[in-house]
């Protein structure tokens, strides 16, 4: 049978990026014992007052089709959340919900995308980038980061990249893998390359939530220069620990989300009412344990970063944001796969090697801090081990 193109496109495409951690899941089953450093699912339970808002709205009947922009509470959750946040009206019409970040990430791309179209992309970039890109019909162009500048792209760098083909640079702010976080300055320089070469800004904000000492988050589209060619993808998998929930969204003008709401329509057909509900709740309410998620990351990477100190050849820096820390193997002369590969043979600790995001992401690994601090101080115990050894 004959197959369409998209299928070529995404064939293979990422699978080899989890080798390690499919190594790892296969050395539990066979029934070793390993500190996953893995994936970045938040270890920390829902909040009980989430849950209940979900399983009370389900037996309340809320299980019936949604309508495909997403339910008015949780539209006006969002405009309140992003008015506040923006210092200016974001009414409820300049939202799509979507299930997830990952969906919301599909459907910004197949709005603004047509076949042959550039995408800038800071490297390292998240692992399905390429794929949504590529989905899309895009070309991924990827823009060094220098690890030495904290991952922080210069726009110089991102300059030389552009042709009459970009249309649109992918900005990922806290970052994953990096945990780096753009500042005023940064977003206001990028910007204004992307206004001189009519550029639209994917803005994932999924780890917005989560920064660390004084740093401040900034999004493109506060500034109401650059709003109208900004969309924001976000959801509450990271910042309410609720990625099952699968609830997410699009912050967009109101051209935009008129525009692409019947693809969103054609795919989903709406999403779930009692799950909506939820995430209006999470986001129109204080909780404790969010509170508490937040510095446990912020402790673990302390732990982590401690545990490595006096290491001659691995090192790492404090995230500004995100639930991850690079760790920078340089050093040790092998490449961030190869240290990988020892360190769950050697030392059965299983991270993600920074080539899994990128060229930019070499010599590194990606740890997550997705286990409790006790784990995180033997595991840096173990890196500092194996690099040692080499
Ligand atoms: C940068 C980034 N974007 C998007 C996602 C997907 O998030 P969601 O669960 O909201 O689809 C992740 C998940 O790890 C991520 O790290």
């Amino acid at each position: 049978m004959r197959y369409a193109k998209i299928t070529e496109r995404l064939e293979g495409l990422g699978s080899h990026k989890w080798a390690v951690h499919i190594e790892g899941k296969d050395r539990e089953a066979r029934g070793e014992e390993l500190i996953f450093l893995s994936i970045g699912e938040p270890d920390a339970a829902v909040p009980e007052a989430i849950m209940d808002v979900a399983d009370r709205q389900m037996r309340a009947g809320r299980t019936r089709y949604s309508n495909g922009r997403g339910e008015p509470q949780i539209l006006r959750a969002l405009s309140t959340m992003y008015s506040q946040r923006t210092g200016r009206h974001v009414g409820p019409s300049q939202f799509l919900f979507l299930p997830g970040t990952q969906t919301a990430l599909y459907v910004a791309f197949m709005g603004i995308i047509d076949i042959g179209d550039e995408v800038l992309l800071p490297d390292p970039y998240y692992a399905t980038y390429e794929g949504v890109i590529a989905a899309a019909g895009g070309v991924a162009v990827p823009v060094l980061a220098d690890p030495d500048r904290g991952f922080h792209l210069k726009a110089a760098d991102l300059a030389k990249k552009i042709t009459p083909r970009t249309r649109a640079l992918l900005l990922n702010t806290p970052g994953n893998p990096t945990g780096t976080v753009f500042t005023a300055d940064e977003i206001a320089e990028i910007g204004a390359l992307c206004r001189k070469h009519d550029l639209w800004i994917v803005s994932d904000e999924v780890y917005a939530t989560l920064t660390y000492g004084n740093t401040i988050f900034v999004s493109p589209f506060d500034d109401e220069e650059l709003e109208e060619r900004t969309i924001v993808v976000s959801s509450v998998s990271k910042s309410h620990a609720m990625p099952g929930f699968r609830c997410g969204w699009i912050a967009a003008s109101e051209e935009f989300c008129d525009r692409v709401l019947p693809l969103s329509e054609t795919i989903l057909f709406g999403s779930q009412p009692f799950l909506e509900d939820a995430a209006a709740f999470a986001l129109q309410n204080h909780f404790p344990e969010v509170d508490a998620m937040k510095v446990s990351y912020e402790e673990r990477a302390k732990a982590l970063i401690s545990g490595l100190n006096g290491a001659k050849t691995v090192s790492a820096r404090m995230p500004e944001g995100g639930m991850f820390v690079m760790v920078d193997i340089r050093k040790t002369g092998l490449s961030g796969d190869q240290f990988a590969r020892r360190l769950l043979a050697e030392e059965a600790v299983v991270t993600m090697p920074g080539e899994s995001f990128g060229t930019g992401g070499a010599g590194h690994l990606r740890v997550a801090l997705t286990v409790d601090e006790g784990q995180i101080t033997e595991a840096a115990k173990r890196i500092k081990r194996l690099a040692e050894r080499i």
